[in-house]
């Protein structure tokens, strides 16, 4: 299978780690090593306005419209990318439902697990974790939306610190990540660490 389809890394970590940045960098690096095309990409692909944006929306509608969100991203972006050899780089999969609508919104585990299995998802080959201190990542969001004179719309971001906590304290628990701890790190040093963790992760072999 991997012979014949391209590179599938995720970038996940709570709002405010850093993974646009990371996975900017790590775009540019694939492309000129490998020379091969790499499509950047991110979720909430088209549902964003209408998860986030709705104050009173239930949390299992709220888990469902994730995952309907992420069918229409892998079947329209994701897939066929993916089948003609380019190499995916997304922000944000199923990672981040477990951490959010589990860890943060306290959906039963096996409930999210289930639909997830049951949607069959692409695998990615490597999923990098960016673990900022909820703290740091908190304050970076509140200083970046004053400075960008954002009312936060966004729920998410008004259930502010104690959500951070709990969707970091949940990414800690899944499987399979390759960790980057990141508060004493600056930009530069982020990449070195992950590019060594994607590298020994054998995503490349
Ligand atoms: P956004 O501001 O688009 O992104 P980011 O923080 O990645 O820059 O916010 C996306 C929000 O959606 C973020 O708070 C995480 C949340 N989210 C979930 O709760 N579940 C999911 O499955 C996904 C993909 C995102």
């Amino acid at each position: 299978m991997r012979k014949h389809r391209g590179l599938f890394i995720v970038f996940e970590g709570v709002d405010g780690c850093g993974k646009s940045t990371q996975a900017a960098k790590f775009a540019e690096w694939l492309e000129n090593i490998i020379g091969k095309k790499v499509i950047r990409t991110a979720e909430p692909f088209t549902l964003r306005e209408l998860i986030l944006g709705k104050k009173d929306l239930s949390v299992l509608s709220e888990l469902l419209l994730f995952l309907a969100d992420r069918a229409e991203h892998v079947n329209k972006i994701i897939k066929p990318a993916l089948e003609a050899g380019d190499n995916v780089i997304c922000e944000r999969y199923n990672d981040s439902t477990l951490a959010y609508q589990v860890g943060g919104h306290k959906i039963e585990i096996s409930q999210v697990k289930n639909l997830i299995d049951a949607c069959e998802f692409p695998k990615p080959d490597a999923t990098v974790f960016l673990d900022l201190s909820p703290k740091t990542a908190f304050d970076r969001v509140q200083a970046r939306n004053k400075s960008n004179k954002i009312k936060v719309e966004d729920r998410f971001e008004d259930e502010g610190f104690s959500l951070m906590k709990k969707v970091s304290d949940f990414y800690k628990t899944l499987p399979d990540l390759i960790t980057i701890p990141c508060d004493d790190l600056d930009e530069d040093e982020v990449f070195q660490h992950l590019l060594i963790g994607v590298l020994g992760n054998g995503a490349y072999v």
